[in-house]
This record gives structure tokens, sequence and C-alpha cells, in this order.
């Protein structure tokens, strides 16, 4: 499969299981700074070349947002490449073999596809995976929405808005999404909600007093911060451009369509909070209580405030996007890990 040094990965196993033909790739980026960490993806890729693309951009993105998030973990990622007749409980517990093999150095959870169920079929292969039992790590949607607020909050002061003068927009309402709207009623922000599913909307307005808005009209409202919380590649280069709002901050990964957004939106003076900066709440709770058996408190997931507001203050310094910062930000932090005796 070609090699692999030059994408920066420590590791990257490809397996093929014979008898139900599932195959799986996992990467383990970089653990300067402790075990990999990183969820499970099941996807119908084109293709291996495909699949080791991703699993390999999804591991280094791991790498950087454990280095910002400041806990002692690093980047990893595993894929399974799905199709229609797959077997699914095998390819699960293909993961699994192959995560118990790397022995601690990569602990894993779940992405995109990846149930709860299928991560308990995982934890009958390995212990290094965080699945909902009783004794795991707690409501890690609950920790990203936490995560998800302290930045807003951050990119709310650089705007010069307290929080019960600011007006958001909060598109996707799972478990996140909703999260993120109680915290912010409950601050007396004013929250206007889209989701694809109405009775989400209908559930939210009830409980939180929100105000409920068409998905259609997400990026063409008026607003101080537009909150993603449903799929990535929200800002295109088109809704950069345009977006009537003053900054962006969700937990939708990969929230730029391209790097001509990021520019656009930084042309513009929109502030938009890296993802992998803001979404990290999960990731310090799991990961702090894989490494060390620790239950964090909401104080320790809300330091996610202070790297962003420390991002964004360096963006505006260098008059350079608020992701190049961060980008760098995280390279140096591991970089000084590696050279660390
Ligand atoms: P979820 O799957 O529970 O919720 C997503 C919601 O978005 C659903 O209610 C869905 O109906 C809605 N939705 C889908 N397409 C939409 C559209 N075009 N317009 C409006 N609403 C739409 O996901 P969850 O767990 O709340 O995560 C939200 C995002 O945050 C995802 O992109 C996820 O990858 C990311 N994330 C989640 C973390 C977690 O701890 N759950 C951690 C880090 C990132």
């Amino acid at each position: 499969m070609g090699d692999f040094h030059d994408e920066g990965c420590e590791q990257l196993r490809a397996v093929w299981d014979r008898v139900s033909r599932a195959h799986v790739l996992v990467a383990v980026h970089d653990t300067r700074l402790g075990p990999a960490h990183g969820g499970i993806r099941r996807w119908a890729y084109e293709g291996l070349d495909d699949a080791r693309r991703d699993v390999v951009a999804l591991a280094r993105a791991m790498t950087w947002k454990c280095a910002l998030a400041e806990v002692p973990s690093g980047g990893g990622k595993a894929v399974i490449l799905d199709r229609p007749d797959l077997d699914r409980e095998a390819a699960y517990r293909l993961v699994g073999r192959v995560v118990e093999q790397l022995g601690g150095a990569f602990y894993t959870g779940p992405d995109v596809n990846t149930t709860a169920a299928d991560l308990r079929v995982v934890a009958e292969e390995t212990e290094f995976v965080a699945t909902d039992a009783a004794d795991g790590p707690g409501d890690l949607a609950a920790a990203t929405a936490e995560g998800v607020l302290a930045a807003l909050l951050a990119l709310a002061e650089r705007l010069g808005r307290p929080a019960d003068q600011l007006r958001c927009i909060v598109q996707g309402l799972g478990a996140v999404g909703a999260g993120l709207c109680e915290r912010l009623a409950a601050r007396g922000a004013k929250v206007l909600v889209a989701d694809v599913v109405a009775a989400r909307v209908e559930d939210a307005v009830q409980r939180f007093g929100v105000e409920p808005l068409s998905v259609d009209d997400v990026c063409t409202t008026e607003a101080d911060i537009y909150a993603p919380c449903a799929l990535g590649g929200a800002l295109t280069e088109a809704v950069a451009a345009s977006i009537p709002v003053r900054g962006v901050c969700g937990a939708a990964n990969n929230v730029f369509a391209g790097e001509r957004a990021v520019q656009e939106a930084h042309r513009r003076g929109l502030l938009v909070v890296p993802d992998f900066v803001a979404n990290a709440g999960a990731l310090i709770q799991g990961a702090l209580w894989n490494l060390r058996g620790e239950r964090v408190d909401a104080e320790r997931i809300r330091r996610i405030g202070a790297t962003t507001g420390e991002v964004l203050a360096r963006s505006a310094e260098e008059d350079r996007p608020p992701l190049e910062l961060a980008l760098q930000l995280a390279r140096e932090r591991v970089e000084r890990a590696g050279r660390a005796p």
C-alpha cells in the first residue's frame, strides 16, 4: 500500500478478514504527547486509497486537537470500508483486534456511523475503547456542548457582546446542538434553531424557549454568531462571503468546505473558531478517563475558552486566519514535547 512515512504517521495498519472480507485501516499519527485517541468511522469509501487518505487526515487532525486541548494524548483513527453486504459485527471485531494488538498505543471510540452497540462489540475484543458502560467516562456529548459554549463565549467577548445580548443561530439539534441551546438560553442569549427533523426543533422551542428557524434560512439570517452543529462543510466560499454574522463557532468537524473559504472569511473579518478547538470537550473527558481514570469537571472543559481566546488574539495580531494560528500552536506544542528529554 505504498510508503506512509511522508504522511507522518507512526503506524498505519491495513487489515483484511479472510472469512468476512471486512477491510479496516487503523492509523496512529503521533504519540509524542501520549497514546493516540480517535474514533471509528464506517464509510463507503471509493477504495483503499480513498480510505487511506481519510484515515491519515483524520488521525493527523486528532493530533492537533489533542495538543490544543492540553491532554496527554496524540492522534489516531480507525476506518471501516463499508459496503452493502458488510458483515458489520465482523468488521467491528476486526477493529477491536487491531486496537488490542496495539497494546494501548491507541484508544478508540465513536465517530460517523458507529453506534453504542458497535462499540460494545469492539469492547469484546479490547479494553482500549470507550463505551456507554456505567463505569465509562460519562456523557461525552454534554462535555462537547460545554466546550463549544466556552469557545463561543470567548468569541463573543472578542466581539464585545455579553452573553445576555447575544443572538445566535444553532444549526443541528442533536446531542451537542441541543445541549448548546440549553446552555445559551440559560445565559439569556437569544437563540434561533434549525434542524431537518421538525420534532427536534419543537422540542427545543418547548424546553428552552428558543425560536424556530427554517433550515433554508440559516445562512441568510442576521445574528452575532452562527453555531454549526450538524454536518461539516457548511462554510463554502459563497457562504463565507455572505453570511450575515460576525462569528462562527460550533461542534461540526471540518466547518470550512475548502481553503478559499478560510481566506474569504478572514478577508471579511468573519471570526471562525477552529472546530477542533471548540469541539474538544468529549476528547478531554474521554482521554483523561482512559489515561488517568480521572472524572473531569466543567471547569477543566472550560479551558477551551482560554485556548480560543489565545487563538483569536494571535490571529488578530498576526492578521492570519484563526485556523492557521491554531494549527501552528498545535504543531509547536507537539514539537516541544518531541524535544523533551
Ligand atoms: P447528532 O447526529 O446527534 O446530531 C446532528 C443533528 O443535525 C441531528 O439532529 C440532525 O437531524 C441535524 N441535521 C443534519 N443535517 C442538518 C441540516 N442540513 N440542517 C440542520 N440540521 C441538520 O450529532 P452530535 O453528536 O450532536 O454532533 C454534532 C456535530 O458535532 C457532528 O458534526 C459531530 O461530528 C460533531 N462532534 C460531535 C462530538 C460529540 O461529542 N458528539 C464531538 C466532536 C464533534
